[in-house]
């Protein structure tokens, strides 16, 4: 007897405003849920069924390589708004005045997982937002903490290497991860965040972003200050314990994303009250440590916080592939006002970000739509991989006198501030300085309860992985911030070891 076909819901319609399902090439499909066979249903295939292969084929090619760093993020749509005037600062027509409104998107992320990791993972995070102003795109490629991990460029991707994967085991590499950071103690100060609670965020609503970098705010008559940027999370802030961090890695890997998202949709836009820190060149000569040393932050005291805008993310994006892991942020996008100081890290950025984007989406990256500024000219750049739109038709490519441009009138990027200090000299050595800022931070965390005792619990319950003579290296590298804390970590490691 033969079997008997099983009837399951229609995925067709006869109704007339539905789209009419075609292959790539515009062709209308018959049956596209059947290939096309020699001798009708049941024959072998056909290698003319375009359909088919074009779809394979398709198929195929679906993934961009994942970011090398921040894979695993979540995006949103948002605006800028300036609340106060620094029209005495800068010139940037986005800051211009109060009240001017700004486009954004805003990616959040963690570092050092891949694409599929779970948010609560210890890491720092990614915050950067994208500014479409009618000067062009300006990003802020920002992370959740205030300072780095280095300060000279050359070690980012061996430190990177060290927070992955084994080569030989593909597994994470708990010693790599402390013979790193033990040997490079420059490092102590983002250590210390991100062994606290901070380094496990609630979720990308609950946390502040800094700038970390100095950049400068530059006026039209070739003026400046130096600035940190903090933008202040205006729902407060919340951690997850290590524990809490690891039992809903378990059971939902994407929690941060789901909850950026469902707050979104049901109207609960998460906002971030953004400040500024500033100082002059004069002072910058006199300042303790280098304006251009990322392993330091400006003492509030000091440098006080002066606020100049807000930034809420309201629009989900309707496509995660094309809107969220398209986004190419870049420090060297930046606008006239609004420049890049000499901070050796941030000059290394400069170029590292297009360089990966080439890689990752292709020369053209820029006319992806999350990408693309506004008001762009450049028939300069032409032809390359996907370029989809007009390619500028028969426009000259070169600067020709048939066809003049308008060039701008702002101040010239190029005009680089040229100063000599010893100030301006970043320390290749790790010297007391260094552990300065987290002494200080040590203490802050005494001030809420339980805050230390955590502390020295995460450091424990990763350290502990690590082989005998590195463990001993992290006690005394945290013995030098305060010796108490080195003693409470030796003793929580020994306690481990004796259990394990
Ligand atoms: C992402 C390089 C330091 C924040 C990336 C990416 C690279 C990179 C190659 C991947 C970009 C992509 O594929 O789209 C570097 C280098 C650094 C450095 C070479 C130092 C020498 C920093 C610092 C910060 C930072 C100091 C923050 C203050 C970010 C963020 C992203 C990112 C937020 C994710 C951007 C996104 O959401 O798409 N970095 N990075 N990085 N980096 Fe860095």
């Amino acid at each position: 007897m033969a079997p008997s076909i099983v009837t399951s819901p229609s995925v067709s319609t006869n109704d007339p405003a539905a789209p009419t399902y075609t292959a790539s090439n515009g062709c209308p499909v018959l049956n596209p849920r059947a290939s096309a066979r020699i001798g009708g249903e049941y024959g072998p295939l056909l290698l003319q069924d375009f359909h088919l292969i074009d779809l394979l084929a398709h198929f195929d090619r679906e993934r961009v390589p994942e970011r090398v760093v921040h894979a695993k993020g979540a995006g949103a749509y948002g605006v800028f708004e300036v609340t106060d005037d620094i029209s005495d600062l800068t010139s940037a027509k986005f800051l211009a005045s109060v009240g001017k409104k700004t486009k954004t998107f805003t990616r959040f992320s963690t570092v050092g997982g891949e694409k599929a990791s779970p948010d609560s993972a210890r890491d720092p995070r990614g915050f950067s937002t994208k500014l479409y102003t009618e000067d062009g795109v300006c990003d802020w490629v920002f992370n959740n903490t205030p300072v780095f991990f280095l300060r000279d460029p050359t070690k980012f991707p061996l430190f990177i290497h060290t927070q992955k994967r084994n080569p030989q085991t593909n597994l994470k590499d708990a010693d790599a991860f402390w013979d790193y950071l033990t040997t490079n103690q420059e490092s102590i100060h983002q250590v210390m965040t991100l062994f606290s609670d901070r380094g496990t965020p609630y979720g990308h609503r609950f946390m502040h972003g800094w700038s970390g970098h100095t950049f400068k705010l530059v006026k039209d008559d070739g003026s400046f200050v130096y600035c940190q940027i903090t933008m202040k999370c205006d729902q407060g802030i919340k951690n997850f314990t290590n524990d809490e961090a690891t039992k809903i890695a378990g059971e939902n890997p994407d929690f941060a994303t789901e909850d950026l998202f469902n707050a979104i949709e049901a109207g609960e836009y998460p906002s971030w009250t953004c400040y500024l820190q500033t100082m002059t060149l004069e002072q910058a000569k006199e300042f303790r440590y280098s304006v251009f040393d990322l392993t330091k932050v400006w003492p509030k005291s000091d440098f006080p916080l002066r606020r100049f805008g807000k930034l809420t993310l309201n629009k989900n994006p309707e496509n995660y592939f094309a809107e969220v892991e398209q986004a190419a942020f870049s420090p060297s996008h930046l606008v006239p006002g609004f420049e890049a100081s000499a901070d050796p890290v941030l000059q290394s950025r400069l170029f590292s970000y297009n360089d990966t984007h080439r890689h990752r989406l292709g020369v053209n990256y820029l006319q992806i739509p999350v990408n693309r500024p506004e008001n762009v000219y450049n028939p300069m750049e032409r032809d390359g991989g996907m370029r989809v739109d007009g390619n500028y038709g028969a426009v000259a490519n070169y600067q020709s006198t048939f066809a003049p441009l308008r060039y701008s009138k702002g101040v010239s990027a190029a005009k680089h501030e040229y100063w000599a200090s010893t100030a301006l000299e970043i320390s290749p050595e790790v010297t007391d300085l260094d552990y300065e800022q987290p002494r200080a931070m040590w203490e802050v965390l005494g001030r809420t309860k339980g805050q230390q005792e955590n502390l020295v619990y995460n450091v424990v319950a990763h350290a502990s992985a690590a082989k005998p003579e590195i463990q001993k290296r992290v006690a005394e590298m945290f013995g030098r911030v305060d010796k108490g804390l080195g003693e409470q970590i030796a003793q929580g490691l020994a306690k481990k070891a004796r259990s394990q």
